[in-house]
């Protein structure tokens, strides 16, 4: 089978380095890809939001499966053009894309089918935003409806802080993501996020990961990307992923479908756990980046039939088969990510890590034949081992080999919290 891979980041190359090693795929396409991906995968140009032109390459290459990484080409609608031209696609249409593109779309799905969530409003003007604030007090939590790469969050201490977070929105610092403004509940309890596979029909949890999303140790700094994870999430053991494949994510794979928008890719639920049990806070309709780069260290079985049953509605098929031995990944950045950094700094020397460390590229780039950091995340190293603590001291040992000034990381990415 010929696979091509959309996407450029350290989740696309955790999936590479997994598509590589299956004996189904033949060869492996990647667009853009990154210099890492580039020693598992033939790079291609292809401008992801250029249907026609991906199209045609999936035809002229015999593509028997498209992997589409990142949220922004299914809000796009990639999913829908490759279906179209019968093209096998591993990721959600723009209708179900919509589970990440807007969450109130999300919020009154919830709603609807009595998935355990915050309580909530959608507010199109700031006088109405405000004056649920004020009704339901602070803490209190103001979103943008839309994409807004992971910043259009505020969580409010205040109601003062809430009605300014409300007036950004509607001001445009979101663009047209604030346009529609999220009021809800704040939720108390620990953050873990539960993967799921669905093929429109059913779903299967796909892993559990800890992510940590502020830029520095002790959870401090700005929220992030992500600055490393672990995976399985201490938080979730086997009896809460149950509970929330029951109560939240079959519900939402059974509403999509009755509204005649089937769900067919990776659902991402961020879970708060508290004393409630598991409560959505969100939906992604991808794979976490770094969450994803842990879970492909740990999935012992072939990805690329996985995908494809995902893909052809056939997830029945299929069974993922775990290690129970965790994983980290931890994230090198460039400092003064998350924000305004240096373009183009040096990575001097990235030395052959051990056996059980797999280093991820994804912002890198090559100059003149010599490794620079070209983005804000740039390095993932991740540690499969027999113990949290015994990942994590390979982890660091691999970061500490890595010869890259212009670098930054969190020395506590896995440690019981
Ligand atoms: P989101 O982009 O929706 O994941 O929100 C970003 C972060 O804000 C989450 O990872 C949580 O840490 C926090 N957050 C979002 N919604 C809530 C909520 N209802 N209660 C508490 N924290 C929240
Ligand atoms: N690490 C968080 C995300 O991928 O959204």
């Amino acid at each position: 089978m010929h696979v091509l891979l959309i996407g450029s980041g350290g989740r696309e190359h955790a999936l590479a380095w997994k598509l590589r090693r299956s004996p189904l795929v033949e060869r492996l396409y990647a667009a853009p890809g990154n210099p890492g991906i580039a020693a598992e995968a033939e790079l291609v140009t292809l401008d992801p939001d250029d249907h026609a032109a991906v199209t045609a390459f999936c035809r002229d290459n015999a593509v028997g499966l498209v992997v589409v990484g990142p949220e922004q080409p299914l809000v796009a609608g990639i999913a829908d053009a490759l279906a179209a031209a019968g093209i096998p696609v591993f990721g959600p249409s723009a209708a179900a894309a919509r589970l990440e593109g807007s969450k109130g779309f999300t919020k009154d799905l919830c709603a609807e089918a009595g998935i355990p969530t915050a309580a909530y409003g959608r507010f199109t003007d700031a006088a109405a935003a405000k004056a649920y604030v004020a009704t339901a007090g602070a803490p209190i939590v103001v979103k943008a409806d839309g994409l807004a790469a992971g910043k259009g969050v505020v969580v409010a201490t205040s109601v003062e802080e809430a009605n300014a977070a409300i007036d950004a929105c509607f001001a445009g610092d979101f663009g047209a993501a604030g346009a529609e403004v999220v009021v809800e509940e704040y939720l108390e309890g620990i953050e873990a996020s539960l993967f799921a596979l669905s093929d429109g029909e059913t779903a299967i949890p796909f892993g559990t990961a800890q992510d940590y999303k502020r830029a520095f140790d002790g959870d401090t700094g700005p929220n992030t990307g992500g600055m490393g994870a672990i995976s399985p999430a201490p938080a979730l053991p086997d009896r809460l992923v149950e509970e929330a494949m029951r109560t939240i994510v079959l519900p939402t794979v059974r509403a999509m479908k009755a509204r005649g928008t089937p769900f067919r890719g990776v659902l991402y639920a961020g879970l708060m756990v508290g004393t409630k049990g598991p409560q959505l806070i969100e939906y992604n309709v991808r794979f976490g980046d770094p969450e994803c780069q842990a879970l492909m260290r740990r999935l012992r079985s072939d990805l690329a039939p996985i995908l494809m049953a995902v893909a052809n509605g056939r997830l029945g098929e299929v069974m993922a088969d775990w290690t129970s031995d965790p994983a980290v990944a931890v994230v090198m950045a460039s400092k003064g990510y998350p924000g305004p950094f240096e373009k183009g700094t040096p990575i001097r020397r990235l030395p052959k890590p051990a056996d059980d460390v797999v280093i991820f590229h994804a912002g890198t780039a090559l100059r003149e034949g010599a490794l620079v950091a070209s983005g804000g995340r740039v390095l993932n190293v991740t540690a499969l081992a027999e113990s949290p603590a015994a990942a994590r001291a390979d982890a660091y040992d691999a970061l500490r080999a890595i010869d890259w000034p212009g670098g930054f990381y969190r020395s506590d990415i896995g440690r019981m919290r």
